[in-house]
C-alpha cells in the first residue's frame, strides 16, 4: 500500500499534487511520503511484536537524511554497510547502538569509526575480517560485538544481481565452516560474540526461501547460542513489494484481486517464520530496505520530445538511466503513470532518456496514454534502490528531493549544479 493517488485526475502525494512540486522543484525529482514510510515500518513492528526484535532499515535503500530521520523517529534500527551510511543515521539523529554494520570489504577506518560510535554488531563476512576487527579493537581498548554472516545456500528464486544466499556469491561464510570460525573467534580477546545474521537476497516474492533458509540455520543457531550467549540472530531483508500493477490496473479495488492475494505480506511472513524463530529467545533482527521504502518514493520526469520511428513512439524524457539505474540494470519494471490522468487513444511506447546509451529506458512498447511535450510521468516505486545508485554520467546533475507530510512537501536535497560537479575537477598542472 502506498498513498500515491488520483484526485481529480491529478496523481497526488498524500496530500499534495505531484504536479504542483514538479513546477516548484523542478524534475527530474524525487517525492516520498513520509506516511507510506511511517506506515510500511509499523506494519512489519506489528506483525514481529510477537518476539523480541528490532527492524534496522537498509539505509542502503535510501539514505536520504529526511528518510532515515522518519524511521528513526519511528524507533527503527539501521542496517548499514558503510562509514558513509553511519555518519548518515548519526546526522539524521539516529542512534549508533541500534546499528548493523554489514558488508564484505569494512575498511580499518570505518571499523574504527563504527566502534567509536558504538554500534550494536558487526555483521562479519570473512575471518581476516574477524581478526581486523579483533586487532582495531584491542587498539582502541574496547570490545567489538560481532556476529557472523552465515550463508546457508539456499536459492532465493530472485534476479541473480541480486541473490546473495548462494554459493556462487561473495557473500557471508559457508554454512559447513561457520561453527569453527565460532569457536576461533571466542578465543579473540577483543571481541563478543553477539549473533548470528543471515540474508539470503533481496525482492523475495514469497515466504518459502525465507522459511527453508531459517529451518536450515535454526540448530546451528541453537548450538551457537548454548555455547556463546548470544543475544540475537538476524534473517536479513529481502521482503519483496509490487512493481507491477498496483495503481496502473486502475481498480480501485486492486488490494482485493488475485495477484494482490498472492504477494508477500509482513502478515504471512511473520505466520511463517514466528513459530520457528520464538522459542529460540534471541531477539530477532530484520533489515527490510525495499519494503520500506520502495513503494514510498516515485521519479518524476517531463516529456522533452516525443519521437516516431518506422516502428516506434518514443517518449523522450528528462530523467535518466543516471537517475534511476533499475531498469537498465536489472531489466526491471517501473509502473509509470502521467500526473494528469488522461483518456482517449493509448499508444505502445518506449519511455527512454537523453543518455547516450540503448540501455537508457524506463520501458519498452508499454501502453501509455497518448502525450505530449510538457506532460509530467512518474516512474513509481522508485523510493528503494532509486536515488542512491544515481551518477553523475554524462555530467547530469543529481536530482532533487521532496519528503511530503500530509499536505506539507520540503525539499530534503537541493538539486546538484553543473557547477558542483566540476568543482571537484582540475587541469593537471603540466597542461599547455
Ligand atoms: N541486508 C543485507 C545484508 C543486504 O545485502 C540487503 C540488500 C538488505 C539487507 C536489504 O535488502 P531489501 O530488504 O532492500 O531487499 N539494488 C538492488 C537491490 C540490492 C540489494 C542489496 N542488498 C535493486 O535495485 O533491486
Amino acid at each position: 500500500m502506498h498513498h500515491f493517488h488520483y484526485v481529480e485526475k491529478k496523481l497526488h502525494c498524500e496530500g499534495v499534487a505531484l504536479e504542483t512540486l514538479a513546477r516548484k522543484f523542478g524534475t527530474p525529482l524525487y517525492v516520498y511520503s513520509q506516511r507510506t514510510l511511517a506506515e510500511h515500518f509499523q506494519k512489519l513492528d506489528r506483525a514481529m511484536a510477537p518476539v523480541d526484535h528490532l527492524v534496522c532499515f537498509a539505509v542502503k535503500s535510501n539514505s536520504n537524511l529526511a528518510v532515515l530521520r522518519t524511521l528513526a523517529d519511528e524507533g527503527s534500527g539501521f542496517d548499514i554497510v558503510s562509514g558513509g551510511e553511519l555518519a548518515r543515521v548519526i546526522a539524521a539523529g539516529g542512534d549508533a547502538r541500534k546499528c548493523v554494520f554489514a558488508g564484505v570489504g569494512k575498511t580499518t577506518s570505518e571499523i574504527e569509526f563504527a566502534l567509536r560510535r558504538g554500534v550494536y554488531s558487526f555483521n562479519v563476512e570473512s575471518e581476516a575480517e574477524l581478526q581486523r576487527i579483533n586487532a582495531v579493537a584491542g587498539r582502541l581498548k574496547k570490545i567489538a560485538p560481532v556476529a557472523l554472516r552465515v550463508n546457508p545456500n539456499v536459492d532465493a528464486h530472485t534476479h541473480a544481481k541480486i541473490t546473495t544466499g548462494t554459493y556462487e556469491n561473495k557473500f557471508g561464510i559457508a554454512f559447513e565452516q561457520v561453527e569453527a570460525i565460532y569457536a576461533r573467534a571466542a578465543k579473540l580477546k577483543n571481541l563478543r560474540l553477539r549473533g548470528v545474521q543471515m540474508h539470503i537476497g533481496s525482492q523475495l516474492t514469497s515466504v518459502a526461501p525465507f522459511e527453508q533458509a531459517v529451518r536450515k540455520v535454526l540448530p546451528l543457531v541453537q548450538r551457537l547460542q548454548a555455547k556463546y550467549a548470544l543475544e540475537f540472530f538476524s534473517i536479513g531483508g529481502g521482503l519483496g513489494i509490487v512493481y507491477d500493477p498496483a495503481l496502473a490496473s486502475g481498480a480501485a479495488n486492486w488490494w482485493q484481486t488475485k495477484a494482490a492475494k498472492n504477494i508477500l505480506t509482513p502478515q504471512k511472513y511473520a505466520t511463517r517464520l514466528l513459530p520457528l524463530l520464538r522459542p529460540l529467545g534471541l531477539k530477532i533482527l530484520m533489515e527490510p530496505g525495499r519494503f520500506i521504502s520502495g513503494n514510498a518514493g516515485v521519479l518524476v520526469t517531463r516529456v522533452e520530445y516525443v519521437k516516431r520511428t518506422g516502428k516506434k513512439n518514443f517518449l523522450i524524457v528528462d530523467a535518466a538511466m543516471n537517475d534511476l539505474i533499475r531498469p537498465a540494470f536489472y531489466d526491471a519494471h517501473h509502473e509509470i503513470l502521467p500526473l494528469t490522468q488522461k483518456s482517449g487513444a493509448i499508444i505502445s511506447s518506449d519511455v527512454v532518456g537523453p543518455i547516450c546509451e540503448s540501455g537508457d529506458y524506463f520501458c519498452k512498447d508499454r501502453p501509455l496514454p497518448k502525450l505530449g511535450e510538457g506532460d509530467h510521468l512518474a516512474l513509481l516505486s522508485a523510493g528503494a534502490y532509486g536515488f542512491v545508485m544515481a551518477s553523475n554520467y554524462n555530467t547530469r546533475p543529481l536530482a532533487a528531493e521532496v519528503l511530503v507530510n500530509g499536505r506539507k512537501a520540503a525539499g530534503v536535497r537541493r538539486r546538484q549544479t553543473v557547477k558542483e560537479i566540476l568543482a571537484d575537477e582540475k587541469i593537471a598542472p603540466w597542461a599547455k
